[in-house]
This record gives C-alpha cells, structure tokens and sequence, in this order.
C-alpha cells in the first residue's frame, strides 16, 4: 500500500492500473473494471483523450445537456452545457423561455484585451531603467515577430508593453505589463511565448545598454506569464421587460416579484457571504458552456472572482433595477475565450459545441456564455425569492434515490405525486417505496 514509484509515466496504459490498483485500492479487480468500463475501445476517441493529459489511465463522464430556446441579440440559440450538478440546465431553458417571450437577451462586447507580464528585479537607478525600456521596446516586439506575424495578418498581434514600476510595494519589482488581441483564440500559448521572447531579450540586451553603469546590467526576471485577471476583456449582458410582463404564480403582483429580485441582488452587492453563492450560480451557467465549448473554466473562474473583487469588497457580480416601469437586470463579465486553437479542434464534442452554437467567433461566444451565466442568475434569484431553492433540488434528490433504489418508472411517478407535499430523505423514501411495493 502507498508505495513510492519512479518512471510511472513510462508503464503503458494498463501496467499503470495494475499498479495503481494493486497499491491504492482495496479490491483491484472491481476497481480495473471500474475504470476500464469509461474507455472507448470503438473508435479513435481513446487515443486522443490518452492524450489530452499525461498519466490518463480512464475518462472522466460528465453529462453533456442542452438548454434551448435562448434568443441573444435576436438570434436564437440551443446552448450546450456539460456539468454535473442537477437543476441546472432545467434553470436555464426555463430562464430562456421567460425571456424568449420578452425580447430575449440583448449582449455586447465591451473589450477584448487580454494581459501579460513580465516580472523582473532591477537594482538600478529607475530613469536609467526608463530610458532602457525606450530603447528596448522596438527590439522586443520585432524579436517577437516570427510569433506575432501571423495573428497580425488577421488583425491582432501586440498592443502595448508599459514599464511599471512596482518598488513601493516590493523592493526592487518592476514589470513589464504587456497587452494582447488575440482575436478568435483564447491567446494563452501567443501570449506567454511572447513573453518569454520578451524577457529574453530584456535580459540580454542590457548587458550592452550604454547607459547603463556596470552594476546596472543586470535585469533578473522571475517569471513571464499571461494574466487571467482580465478585466478589459468584458461583455455585457442584459434583459428588460414592462413589469406587467413578470407575471408570476407565486406573486400577488408583478412588482412585488421585481421588487424582491433588486432587493436580492443588492444583498449580494453589499454582503460577501451572500454575493459568493450568488456568483457561485451565475459560474454553473458560465462555467458549464465554456466546458462544453473546451475553454479554460479555471483560467474564466480566477478572472470573474477577481473581477468581483475589484472595488476592495467581493461584490455580487450582477444588477437590477426598477426604472419607469421597466424591470432591467444585467451583469458584466470578464471572459477570456477562443473559438479557435486549444482543445477547439481536436476534441469532436467541443467541436460540435461550436457548430451547435453557429460557430461563434470569440466574441459571440463571450455573449452566449455571460447570457447563460445571467440566466442562471435569475433562474436561481427567482426560486430562492419564492418557492425556495429546495423545491426543484428535491425532486432531483428524489429521482437519484429512487434510480439507487432500483424503482420503475411506474413507481418513480407515483412517488414524485406523493413527495409533492412531503419532506425527501433517504429513509422516507425507502419507506415509501417499500409501503408501494407491498
Ligand atoms: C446552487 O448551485 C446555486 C445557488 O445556490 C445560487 C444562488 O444561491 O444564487 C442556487
């Protein structure tokens, strides 16, 4: 048990389960054939995913759902979301529906500037490292060329490197803080190559800077990496709608369930508690499409939680408003994606997701995927603000029992009939089926 190995990653595929299974599970057999039952032994699909990551000894399901009806900027959309937790792409087609009949969502694209930086240690006198920068500006981006040429013949390529001076928060910290327009790709590995192009030559060309005193050569670069904080990369996304249109059955009146929806986001704009869980559901929108569509869903995670953080307080990241007889709601966000590069066009879900979706430019996508997290939202706000979240988990909850369980649809029909007004757990369940049963 628990053993040390060396060269793992050099076994094959199965002498790594046999391993594995033999040192770290308690019934080797049953735990192969756990594994073994998620390969995909028909087609070429194996061997790709083998090779998504290293080490890959099985594949790792998630369900893979549609939520239709969702009209963005008058076109409509079936939205493709891969995630694990139930409800929630129930939550979004029934906010899409809502909204369907309202006008739709209406989204636009704020920026799409992405950031990366250089971090280096200067000792030197500061006016002399400015002057350094000056002159070795030009060299960097014609160093970088080989890599940008092709991203600016479409358009993008390097906008700006800014030296920044950071030594009165950390002795001695400067940066280069360098900006990007990736355009239709998500632009991590364009970035961070230019970069290392960038801290490379800093270094180098300093040793010949004739300005520079001897002392003054040397430029120690920590790192060069692309930032996910990307706060000009930002999409806006927004529904609205005459009150009188928010009928709903679980409001007297349509301004009661208006009114309740700004009072439930302003508490999560002022209380961080709330506004974690509150953003937590706007990302089981967002996070379940950038999935599907094979973007980065930690990179987007890291960007819009700082994001919420970016006036000193986490915030909720959505608003809403009364306004003449207008119900508005709406978020910004930031999301740093591709439609191009990446997993895009290698994994044939991913890129089914795309053609579901009209095969998005980065910028469409940036829309569907805050739309999507804006749903969520009020899908989300509008439960907990009348029935209760617990309403529409619990018949999932009593649905995932019962399949433990073993029950037939029959039975599965009439236990969701008699739980209606009934508390589910794992025990009243079981004495219910087994009450039907006898
Ligand atoms: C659950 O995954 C998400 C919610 O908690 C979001 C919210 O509270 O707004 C329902």
């Amino acid at each position: 048990m628990n053993t040390v190995i060396e060269g793992f990653s050099k076994l094959t595929k199965e002498e790594k389960i046999d391993w594995l299974t033999k040192n770290y599970t308690k019934n080797p057999e049953s735990s192969k054939k756990v594994l073994k039952q998620y390969w995909n032994t028909e087609s070429k699909i194996q061997k790709l995913h083998d090779e998504f990551i290293e080490n890959t000894i099985t594949n790792y399901y998630l369900p893979f759902g549609i939520a239709p009806n969702f009209l963005i900027n008058g076109r409509l959309y079936a939205i493709p979301m891969a995630i694990e937790e139930s409800s929630v792409v129930a939550a979004a087609s029934k906010a899409a529906k809502f909204w369907l009949e309202k006008g739709g969502f209406k989204a636009q694209v704020l920026g799409m500037e992405k950031i990366g930086q250089v971090h280096f240690i200067y000792k030197g006198n500061r006016q002399n490292l400015e002057k350094y920068f000056e002159y070795v500006k030009p060299k960097l981006i014609s160093a970088a060329k080989p890599i940008t040429q092709n991203m600016e013949r479409r358009g993008g390529g390097i906008s700006n490197i800014e030296l920044k001076d950071k030594t009165e928060v950390l002795e001695n910290y400067y940066q280069l803080h360098c900006t990007f327009e990736t355009l239709d790709a998500m632009g991590a590995n364009f970035i961070n190559s230019c970069l290392e192009e960038f801290a490379k030559v800093l270094k180098v060309e300093a040793q010949t800077f004739p300005s520079f005193a001897e002392n003054e050569r040397e430029i120690d670069v920590v790192m060069s990496i692309l930032s996910n904080y990307v706060p000009d990369c930002l999409v806006r996304v927004e529904v609205n709608c005459p009150i009188d249109q928010l009928e709903t059955e679980e409001f007297v009146t349509p301004y009661e369930f208006a009114k309740k929806m700004v009072q439930a986001v302003e508490i999560a704009k002022i209380e961080p508690y709330r506004a974690v869980t509150h953003n937590k559901g706007i990302m089981n929108g967002v996070d379940a499409v950038v999935l599907a569509t094979g973007n980065d869903f930690r990179a987007v995670e890291a960007g819009v939680h700082a994001y919420a953080g970016k006036d000193g307080q986490y915030s909720g990241l959505t608003r809403a408003a009364i306004e003449k007889g207008i119900f508005k709601f709406w978020m910004e966000i930031p999301l740093a994606l591709g439609t191009v590069g990446g997993l895009t066009n290698l994994h044939p879900l991913v890129k089914l997701s795309l053609e579901i979706l009209q095969n998005p430019t980065a910028k469409e996508l940036m829309q569907i995927v805050a739309v999507a997290g804006l749903a969520q939202n009020f899908a989300a706000l509008r439960s907990l603000v009348t029935t209760g979240i617990q309403q529409g988990h619990m018949k999932m909850h009593l649905m995932n029992i019962l399949n433990q369980m073993g029950a037939t649809e029959e039975d599965k029909k009439v236990l969701a009939g008699y739980f209606k007004t009934r508390t589910v757990t794992h025990s009243t369940v079981k004495e219910a089926l087994e009450q039907l049963r006898k």
